[in-house]
């Protein structure tokens, strides 16, 4: 099966539209420092997404809620320090947007200024229309963000996949094209059912990116600690882990630990 069409020295908002058109899916990953990013960067993932997934799997909250713009910037500017492929995408974090449109451009800018990101994500539809708009206009890049949007979590109620009703659903597909006819570049749709990405996904021309959406997005995203099995306790049917990480990492600070103990480490070789 193909997997790469052309090479893209540098992907841009413009590529991943390209790679829609050219039917080539897009690769997303989340990373949050310096080295994570270095790895996912070198390894060809087309966009890095700097989520404030942070707050859970950086900062150990149960929600993305507390995170705050000044953090996001830190990470922000660790990972674009390390990037030298990847587009750079990253979370406007909640109550920096959900205000008014001249904060959400505020929050932007400072996004933007401080950590030479090259796009945000916001999450929402109709709701943050005027405020993606305001964004938008001052040239920043915006990818929007439907279906299970986790900083509305307290409003759900609950993990579980979104717009199984109709009526949802036809808000999210109305929600999509106004995205799309506002100028955003891309739409994450989280947590949907699969026919519910395909109808999107076929009705808009700039890409989706699925995560728990299914195969008919036009690209997918993971939490990077997720791929890499270091949240061992986290568990939903979407995700797929290519690593144990959490076990090997482990048992190799185990055996640390064990040597130091045994005065094994350091060895006559490794001392001056
Ligand atoms: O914050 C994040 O990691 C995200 C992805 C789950 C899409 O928004």
């Amino acid at each position: 099966m193909s997997v790469s069409k052309k090479e893209y020295k540098r992907v841009t908002v413009k590529s991943l539209v390209d790679m829609k058109q050219q039917g080539e899916k897009i690769s997303m990953l989340t990373a949050y420092d310096y080295s994570m990013a270095k790895i996912v960067d070198a390894a060809k993932v087309d966009v890095i997404l700097v989520g404030d997934s942070a707050s859970n799997v950086m900062a150990g909250h149960e929600t993305t809620l507390p995170i705050t713009l000044d953090q996001m910037i830190y990470h922000a500017s660790s990972v674009i320090r390390a990037v030298n492929r990847a587009l750079v995408v990253v979370d406007l974090p909640f109550g920096s947007y959900q205000s008014d449109p001249k904060e959400a451009l505020r929050s932007a800018i400072r996004i933007m200024k401080e950590s030479g990101a090259h796009a945000v994500k916001l999450e929402g539809g109709v709701e943050i229309k005027e405020s993606v708009k305001r964004i938008l206009n001052a040239g920043i890049p915006v990818m929007g963000h439907l279906g299970l949007t986790p900083q509305s979590i307290y409003k759900f109620g609950t993990y579980t996949v979104r717009a199984k009703e109709e009526e949802e659903a036809e808000k999210l597909l109305e929600d999509a094209k106004m995205l799309e006819k506002i100028g955003c570049f891309s739409i994450v749709l989280e947590k949907i059912p699969a026919a519910l990405t395909k109808k999107v996904s076929e009705s808009i021309s700039i890409p989706t990116i699925g995560i728990g959406g299914g195969r008919y997005a036009d690209g997918q995203v993971l939490v990077i600690h997720d791929l890499l099995g270091m949240t061992h306790e986290f568990n939903p049917r979407f995700l797929r882990r290519y690593m144990n990480l959490y076990e090997e990492m482990s048992d190799a600070i185990s055996r640390y630990v064990s040597d130091v103990k045994s005065l094994d480490f350091p060895s006559k070789e490794e001392q001056n």
